[in-house]
Formats: structure tokens, C-alpha cells, sequence
């Protein structure tokens, strides 16, 4: 399922993170997957943000479930990044789904939770991923918070999901088989072909993030790992 590509956050190397302009980052530079994180927000929307906070990435600050959607929509995603992408707004979930059906893009939806919220955050993703989405593949459901994905597939068992995980050292099975999960997404760092290798000849579709360096990609592709995540996916693709 997983391409042997995905665009991390859009293409945060290249554009700011988690906005529109990051997808059409990521679809300039070839990608046919991005993947994009969501929150709750106080009046339990969706938007695009990586973080607890918006302090990061916005020019604002405070805790984005704390904070209304129309409010965070209006705040600026793009001036941190650089001068020239100043008033880039913070998009709600189903903005960046009609700009993914518009570029041709398939999405992978990161369901970030706060401690307690994964049932309502799985219930306005399907809410929203049932409004907006019409493409005919349905978008990939992520998350490092199992309990979410499980409240994902008993409302939409047509939604795939992945399991995130830091590391491979991680209690991930359970989780993984007990939702039927499409694919299992892996941190990058200390990820060895010893530990690679069992898992994709049982036949697991494994996804690697955040990987920017070329020769990394390579070297993980040829251990079988179904593909990167990538804040460069158009440098790493030209050097592949
Ligand atoms: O979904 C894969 C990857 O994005 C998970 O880590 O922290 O970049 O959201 P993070
Ligand atoms: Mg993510």
C-alpha cells in the first residue's frame, strides 16, 4: 500500500509543515503520499498541527485543544518558517483533504491525541474523513495511540490504519494484529536489518520515518522496508 516515498508533514524541509502550501510542495516534488498530523481542537475540529501547541510553528501560542478551530485557522503557519511565507494559514483537516483530491494526492492522516482524548479525536476524524473524503482509496489512518485506532476501525472498519511506533523494541504486536493494521510505521534511528528483516518475511508492510539522508533510503529500502517518510521526498527520489 505504502509508496516508496510518503512527504513528511508535506514536505517540511521545503515549506511549512502541516499546511497547503506543504502539499503543494510535496506534489511539485513528485509525491503521490503525504503524510499529515492532526489535533483536536476546543470545540473538538481537526486541524494540521504536529505539536500539543501552536507555539512552534504558528506566530501564536497556546495549546491547540484549548483554542477554537476558526481561531487557530486564522493564526499564521508560515511567517516562522521564512519572510516569504508569511499569512500561510493552519488548515483544518477537511481543507487539506479537498487540496489532496485536487493535487492527486493520497493521504496518510497521523491522529496526534492528548492523554484522554483518543475517543473524540477518533470520532471527528471519521466525522470529517466521512465529509470530505471522495476519492475513491481511502486515506491511511495513523497513530501512536493504539486505543484511537481502535476507536477508528469499530466506527469505519473500511479505514486501513498503521501503527506508530519509535522503535521496534516497543510493545507494537498487540496492537498491530489486533487491528489489522495495513502497515506499521517505525522511527528511524538505531533500526537495524537485523531487526527489519523477520518482520518483512512475515510479510509486514514497514514504513521508516523521518529519513533525509539518500544513502540511508537506499539502505533501508533494500532490506525490504516499504518506504520512507521524508521532509525531502524530491531530492531523496532524484538521488533513489
Ligand atoms: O507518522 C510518522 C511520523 O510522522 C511520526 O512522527 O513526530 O513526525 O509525527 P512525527
Ligand atoms: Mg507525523
Amino acid at each position: 500500500m505504502l509508496p516508496r516515498i510518503v512527504g513528511h508533514r508535506g514536505a517540511a524541509l521545503h515549506a511549512p509543515e502541516n499546511t497547503l502550501a506543504g502539499l503543494r510542495e510535496a506534489a511539485r516534488q513528485g509525491c503521490r503520499w503525504v503524510e499529515i498530523d492532526v489535533r483536536l481542537t476546543a470545540d473538538d475540529g481537526l486541524v494540521l498541527m504536529h505539536d500539543p501547541t501552536v507555539d512552534r510553528t504558528t506566530t501564536a501560542a497556546g495549546r491547540v485543544r484549548e483554542l477554537a478551530l476558526a481561531e487557530i485557522a486564522a493564526m499564521d503557519a508560515g511567517a516562522r518558517f521564512g519572510r516569504a511565507w508569511t499569512g500561510e494559514p493552519v488548515p483544518a483537516l477537511a481543507d487539506a483533504i479537498a487540496a489532496a483530491h485536487a493535487l492527486a494526492l493520497h493521504l496518510d492522516i497521523e491522529l496526534k491525541c492528548d492523554p484522554g482524548d483518543s475517543a473524540t479525536a477518533a470520532a471527528a476524524l471519521v466525522r470529517e474523513v466521512g465529509r470530505a473524503w471522495t476519492a475513491d482509496a481511502p486515506p491511511l489512518i495513523s497513530s501512536f495511540d493504539h486505543a484511537a485506532l481502535s476507536a477508528v476501525r469499530a466506527a469505519r472498519a473500511d479505514l486501513p490504519v498503521a501503527v506508530v511506533t519509535p522503535a521496534l523494541s516497543d510493545a507494537w504486536r498487540a496492537a498491530f494484529e489486533a487491528l489489522g493494521a495495513a502497515s506499521l510505521h517505525v522511527g528511524a534511528r538505531g533500526l537495524t536489518r537485523e531487526a527489519v528483516s523477520p518482520l518483512v518475511a512475515e510479510g509486514i508492510e514497514i514504513g521508516v520515518y523521518t529519513v533525509n539522508d539518500a544513502a540511508r533510503a537506499r539502505e533501508l529500502l533494500s532490506w525490504g522496508v516499504a518506504g520512507i517518510f521524508s521532509d525531502r521526498p524530491g531530492a531523496i527520489a532524484a538521488a533513489l
